[in-house]
């Protein structure tokens, strides 16, 4: 099939509404990555989102908003603690999983009686919410298991030929999925660091605590939070590793043989085997940025094994030490 290349201009976004209301599966961009949208309404739509993307049946979608009146259409309930969060953090890159209403068919959730809802910031995909009148279905528009896309072209060099639209934006600013947490157990928790940082929950959430899977592997056989936390993800064909060392990442390259490296911007001048920069280690928000794109790019190095540097897992950090804890399917060295 062809995969439109609708502009970001009002014509596209209305094209893009109406794809969506006559039960299309649209890319979209937000402020975090771009998702692959379908109503959350149309059953056969989110089928299709699941078969295009290769995405395990058991791993369920966010859903996107534009009010908090859609709030009330999508979940059943709706805790004081989700009206403090929307106040502070909506719209953004925030992600709530609350009782799931009746509307929202069991497909959206993978069967479970929760949905994970969010109010994006970007402009195109809160207008085309807004046009379409619907809640937007959408996981990252990446094919399962590599690297979220943050530009229009990773859109299409996944899902070209397999959907029915690519809304065409620029990057995406944030770089890394939205931050998810459940209000559904108590204490809440927090199942995946992203732009909404740790700190600022707690300013909302002072109980908050971390799924221990955010930073480390979930142990086999046993039940995980959210089910996204037990696949592998954002992985090149090349094997990553995952470095964390505080000094030393240059030299501990130089001495491999036969491999390349994702690193800080003020190492460059003294690695040399081929290399991508993704940020500076100073800005963790850099980082996030860069953190796909590098990931996409690993397999032009050559290697067959990168070494990335890992950042200080504090702050965005953390949701970058995340992505890449599990694009190196928990390979890590200390140095
Ligand atoms: O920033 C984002 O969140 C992007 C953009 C497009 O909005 N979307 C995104 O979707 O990252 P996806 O499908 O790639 O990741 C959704 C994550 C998965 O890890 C999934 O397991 C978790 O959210 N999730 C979804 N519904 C859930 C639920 N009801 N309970 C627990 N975890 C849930
Ligand atoms: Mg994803």
């Amino acid at each position: 099939m062809e995969t439109k290349k609708l502009p970001e201009t009002g014509e596209g976004i209305s094209e893009a509404a109406r794809i969506l209301a006559e039960g299309g599966i649209v890319a979209i961009p937000t402020e975090t990555v771009y998702g692959l949208a379908a109503s959350a309404y149309d059953t056969a739509a989110i089928e299709r989102v699941f078969s295009a993307k290769g995405r395990p049946q058991d791993n369920p979608l966010i859903v996107h908003i534009s009010d908090m009146e859609m709030l009330r259409e999508v979940a059943a309930k709706i805790p004081k603690e989700a009206e403090q969060l929307a106040e502070r953090f909506w719209p953004g890159p925030l992600t709530m999983v609350l009782p799931r209403g009746e509307k929202i068919p069991a497909s959206v959730s993978a069967g479970l009686s929760t949905v994970a809802v969010r109010m994006p910031s970007h402009p195109v995909a809160h207008n085309i919410i807004k046009e379409s009148g619907l809640p937007l279905a959408a996981p990252s528009a990446n094919v399962s298991g590599s690297p979220s896309p943050t530009k229009a072209a990773h859109v299409l060099e996944d899902l070209g030929g397999k959907i029915d639209g690519v809304v065409m934006a620029g990057d995406c600013a944030v770089g890394v999925e939205s931050t998810v947490i459940t209000l559904c157990v108590k204490p809440p928790r927090l199942l995946r660091p992203g732009g909404v940082t740790l700190d600022e929950l707690r300013l909302v959430l002072p109980d908050i605590e971390v799924d221990p899977a955010v930073l480390s592997e979930p142990e086999a056989g046993k039940p995980v939070s959210s089910p996204g936390m037990k696949y592998k993800h954002y992985s090149p064909r090349c094997n990553v590793i995952m470095v964390c060392a505080e000094s030393g990442f240059a030299d501990f390259v130089n001495n491999e043989s036969d491999c390349g490296a994702i690193c800080f911007r003020a190492e460059v001048a003294d690695i040399k085997c081929p290399h991508i920069v993704y940020g500076d280690e100073e800005n963790p928000k850099t980082l996030a940025e860069g953190l796909f794109s590098a990931l996409r790019e690993a397999d032009n190095l050559g290697a067959e094994t990168v070494y990335a540097h890992a950042p200080k897992a504090e702050g965005v950090g953390l949701a970058v030490y995340n992505r890449l804890i599990r694009a190196a399917g928990f390979r890590v060295i200390n140095l």
